[in-house]
């Protein structure tokens, strides 16, 4: 199986979610996106099944939004989902992205950094930066380890399992959680304009803009 292969596990994957984190799974995605501008140029990348459509509708209003994800499953999900506009879909990798000139206002990755192995994520949040136009924002919500010790034995925990999981059904590359804000601050090509946690402190969302 291709590595980061989410086909087979696509259809279930948002019950198998709901089952684990409840709503806050998608609570968190849109906590700051009342803190973004309107009638933007909205990228979502790796947007798996776009559960999250209806809420970037509805809260952002789009003049413009583009959707891909490396899984045609995912994408074939994401078709169905109910939106008033035209989606522009790509069914790719994230890396093609950096292969065309277009830019966006506004870039959501959702759970996403966490297929990424420690270089793929070094380059991928350097290079971001490339894909923002001034002014523009980036959304990231994703897993972390708190440091308190019993929330750290369970996230911990829960981590390893869901690695485990992931590594049988969709070949999944990367074993790590690393500390993502600390690998985004570390750049200085963004200012963190807000940061919001969910489940236990285990999920976090965070808005940068582009500096
Ligand atoms: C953990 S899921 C998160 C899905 C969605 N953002 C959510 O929060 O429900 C990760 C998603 O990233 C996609 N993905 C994996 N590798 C990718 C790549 N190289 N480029 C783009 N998307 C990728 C997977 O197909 C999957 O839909």
């Amino acid at each position: 199986m291709r590595k980061n292969q989410f086909d087979y596990i696509a259809k279930i994957y948002d019950k198998l979610a709901y089952l684990v984190f409840g709503n806050k799974i998608t609570y968190i995605q849109q906590r700051t996106f009342y803190r973004l501008p309107k009638e933007k140029k909205v990228l979502i990348i790796g947007g798996g099944t776009g559960k999250i459509i209806p809420y970037i509708e509805e809260q952002l209003q789009p003049n413009s939004l583009t959707f891909l994800d490396y899984s045609s499953t995912m994408i074939q999900l994401a078709q169905q989902v109910p939106y008033k506009g035209d989606i522009h879909y790509i069914n790719d990798s994230y890396t093609s992205l950096f292969k065309q000139k277009e830019t966006y206002d506004i870039i959501i990755t959702n759970f996403f950094l966490d297929v990424l192995p420690s270089k793929a994520l070094d380059t991928f949040v350097n290079d971001v930066n490339k894909l923002l136009n001034d002014n523009g924002y980036w959304v990231v919500s994703d897993f972390r380890i708190d440091p308190h010790p019993r929330k750290k034995l369970l996230h911990t925990s829960l981590h390893q399992l869901m690695v485990l999981f992931f590594k049988i059904t969709a070949n999944l590359e990367n074993t790590q959680l690393p500390n993502y804000i600390q690998v985004i601050d570390a750049t200085k090509k963004y200012k963190k304009r807000a940061i919001k946690y969910a489940y236990f402190d285990m999920m976090f969302t965070a808005l940068y803009s582009k500096l």
